[in-house]
């Protein structure tokens, strides 16, 4: 071999890391191919999943990030510190060129509730260092955690700071709830992505790659696992179930939407069990944190009812109709979505109950009395059987979780939104954009607030959610930052509040 090389890149606040054992055999002949970072996710009490993807040219037209064809052998390493001195799991796997040189392994065996460091082996490199975090045993409450979440993450809109924000606040867990990336073509913003719209699999596969050599965003996956769920632009703006936005040609999308859901499980970290297959994506799933909260993870895309009365801000009688889903394609009068979250929620096994999605849950009328055909509004029968769950049940503390709509909102949720006085039923946290929209604005009133008197919170800067969570009380940090179409914007907290156990709503923190 020409030469040994050591490349051992570490993120800040991880620390200095030595190549106690990978770095060994090292062959400097073939160029880095870490350059799309490290991820982990699905965290479990005895394991998570952890995620790389070779690409030494990421941008290469072929989506394949300037890999040959052969497979290639990964090592893997779990340690309790970052310097690897004390490795507790190790193993190989394969990066194989049919999931674009992705692996996701599935590490188990691991004590419930700790921290880990983990990192990579191939080709003689050695990858980034990542954090990671096992879940409590399922008896046991476990250590309080921060959640931090996040979603819509233009990269032609404006840079990632606030993924470099939320990494520095070290939470435990990150939840990304949709527009990962965006299908348009180069942009008009600060910077641009390359190639045109994207349509087939390589150019998804090229686009992932793209938004992936972003440090922030790599500091932001190497701070903590992450549970994603993606929402429409990872396929196309606003489609539903296999009706594309803009397009009569079912067929030419269904491929499309198929390369799309391909592409998004080969560079997140999930388990096989997420795995595309050839008409959709698995994705809806339970995540447990212990006693102390679920994270049911949803999906309102792969399976909706098309928009009603033509999407589109609405004033629309159909949005009413029983028959219509945001979680299901009906089959046989079968809500298999619906009926998985209510069954899940009665288990009633944690404190607090998250459901992680994408679109705006709460009812929001704007001064005309229309409302949003994409969200929530307009499959209001979905939303009063979801809500009638939580009461029927008896569930002490729904809390959804919300993307999309690039501004960040608070929301009390209401058994009867019609009357001010009606009982609030649970909460909603809808987190603004990463740089979904550019800078945004300083408004903090909110909209229509006479219609609107449960919408307890907003701002329409950039930036993410922090939930430091006990067994007690979620607090909700709004954390902003002022730029992003110039790099390094300082965060601040635009507003805080507390959701107590056993009293749904927000209260002034
Ligand atoms: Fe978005």
């Amino acid at each position: 071999m020409a030469g040994l090389s050591r490349r051992i890149f570490v993120l800040g606040g991880l620390g200095a890391a030595s190549a106690t054992t990978l770095s060994t055999v090292a062959a400097a002949a073939s160029p880095y191919p870490f350059k799309l970072g490290i991820a982990s996710g699905e965290p479990a009490p005895d394991g998570v999943v952890l995620w790389t993807r070779l690409a030494p040219s990421p941008l290469n037209s072929d989506g394949l990030g300037g890999m040959t064809s052969a497979d290639v052998e990964v090592e893997w390493q779990v340690a309790t510190d970052d310097r690897f001195a004390k490795v507790v799991a190790t193993g190989k796997t394969t990066a194989r060129r049919d999931e674009a040189h992705s692996v996701h392994v599935e590490v188990g065996g691991l004590p419930a509730d700790a921290d880990f460091f983990y990192r990579f082996r191939a080709q003689g490199h050695i990858s980034a260092v990542g954090r990671t975090r096992t879940a409590p045993a399922l008896t046991a409450v476990g250590r309080d955690l921060i959640m931090a979440m996040c979603s819509c993450s233009a990269w032609q809109d404006g840079y990632f700071t606030a993924y470099r924000r939320l990494a520095e606040d070290r939470p435990g867990l990150v939840l990304h709830l949709g527009d990962y990336i965006y299908e348009g073509g180069a942009g008009k913003g600060p910077r641009r992505h390359v190639g045109g719209e994207i349509m087939d699999l390589a150019a998804y596969r090229r686009r992932y790659a793209q938004y992936k050599t972003d440090p922030d965003l790599q500091a932001a996956h190497a701070v903590a696992p992450w549970l994603v769920v993606p929402d429409d632009h990872e396929v196309e703006n606003n489609y539903a179930g296999l009706v594309p936005q803009n397009s009569n040609d079912n067929d030419i999308f269904a491929a499309r939407r198929a390369a799309a859901y391909r592409a998004y499980w080969e560079n997140m970290p999930l388990r096989k069990e997420q795995k595309y297959t050839a008409t959709g994506i698995p994705l809806y799933r339970r995540v447990r944190w212990g006693k102390l909260a679920n994270f049911h993870m949803l999906d309102t895309r792969q399976f909706r009812a098309n928009q009603a009365c033509g999407d589109g801000w609405q004033n629309c009688k159909d949005a009413d109709l029983d028959t219509r889903s945001i979680l299901d394609t009906l089959k046989s009068g079968a809500r298999p979505q619906e009926q998985w979250l209510l069954d899940g929620l009665a288990e009633k096994t944690a404190t607090w109950d998250f459901l992680g999605q994408q679109v705006f849950f709460a009812r929001r009328l704007g001064p005309d009395g229309k409302s949003s055909m994409d969200g929530w509004d307009g499959y209001r029968a979905s939303r009063a059987r979801i809500q009638a769950g939580f009461v029927e049940r008896g569930i002490r503390n729904p809390i959804v979780l919300t993307g999309d709509v690039h501004k960040a909102w608070g929301n009390d949720l209401k058994n009867d939104y019609r009357d001010p006085g009606s009982a609030v039923i649970g909460t909603e946290l809808v987190t603004t954009s990463i740089a979904s929209g550019g800078d945004g604005d300083d408004i903090t009133t909110v909209p229509d607030q006479s219609t609107n008197p449960h919408l307890k919170f907003h701002s329409r800067r950039r930036g993410y959610i922090r939930n430091p969570i006990t067994a007690g009380q979620v607090r909700t940090d709004f954390r902003t930052v002022d730029k992003v179409t110039e790099h390094g914007a300082p965060v601040k907290t635009a507003g805080s509040f507390v959701i107590a156990d056993g009293k749904p709503g927000l209260q002034k923190a």
